[in-house]
């Protein structure tokens, strides 16, 4: 595991989003794992201008997002889907068609967390997962206490992770309990995992995920055994280290 700290959040993007640049010109057909929340977001942003201002090619690249919000209304501005569209995929070039999300609203939620698995193996796999952290280690939505062997499937909310995210809804009785996340061992499949962490809040976090023992208490902790994860914070967010 690397660990880079630097000065501010916008440090933090642009050196993640730099990596993700690398890959794409290298390998044009490269598979994304994309996350939400509000740590990606400079990284978007930074890729937003690489695109727009060095013609950052992604036309031969594909996406599949981390997680989604069971029960959402298609098209709800809050649903990981639209967020990644609206922060990332409409703003550079790559074809909506290949941007996957699990299906938060499907019947048979089994068989669409089955499937997903399936497409991201036929898509070769994922070579570079963004990824942020919970305030309580999670990642993607993989809550404290989750198999680390975990594949997608439909996780329960804690009432901290709900308070956490209600600042993006009107209030926090309208923050879904449920929702579809890939596993934790989905997540360790990723070629190469890159980690963003900014801000006090999330210094314990970080501390749990690079210092602490391996453990499901501290899902993040996990990525101790990757062969290759890139984590990159701000000087807050490494205040514990
Ligand atoms: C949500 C997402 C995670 C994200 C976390 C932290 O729970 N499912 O993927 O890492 O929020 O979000 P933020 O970066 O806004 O603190």
């Amino acid at each position: 595991m690397e660990v880079v700290i630097l000065r501010d959040a916008r440090d933090v993007g642009r050196v993640a989003a730099g990596a993700i640049a690398r890959l794409v010109r290298s390998t044009p057909d490269a598979v994304l794992g994309l996350a939400t929340g509000s740590s990606p977001l400079p990284v978007y942003d930074e890729l937003a201008r690489l695109h727009a201002q060095e013609g950052l090619d992604f036309s031969r690249a594909s996406g599949f997002a981390l997680d989604e919000y069971v029960g959402l209304p298609e098209g709800h501005p809050q649903s990981y889907r639209e967020v990644i569209r609206r922060e990332f995929t409409d703003r550079v070039d790559i074809e909506p068609s290949r941007v996957h999300s699990p299906d938060g609203s499907a019947e048979d939620i089994e068989g669409a967390c089955a499937a997903y698995e399936e497409a991201i193996a036929a898509a070769g796999g994922v070579d570079l997962q963004i990824l942020g952290i919970g305030s309580d280690g999670h990642i993607g939505f993989n809550e404290p206490g989750s198999s680390l062997a975990s594949r997608t499937r439909i996780k329960t909310l804690t009432e901290q992770t709900r308070r956490d995210n209600a600042r993006f809804f009107p209030s926090i009785a309208e923050v879904p309990h449920h929702v579809v996340t890939q596993g934790v061992g989905t997540i360790m499949d990723a070629r190469h995992v890159v980690l963003v962490a900014t801000g006090a809040r999330k210094a314990e976090a970080v501390h749990g995920l690079v210092e602490g023992p391996v453990t499901a208490m501290c899902v993040a902790s996990v990525l101790q055994f990757h062969p290759h994860t890139t984590v990159i914070v701000d000087s807050a967010a490494a205040s514990v280290l």
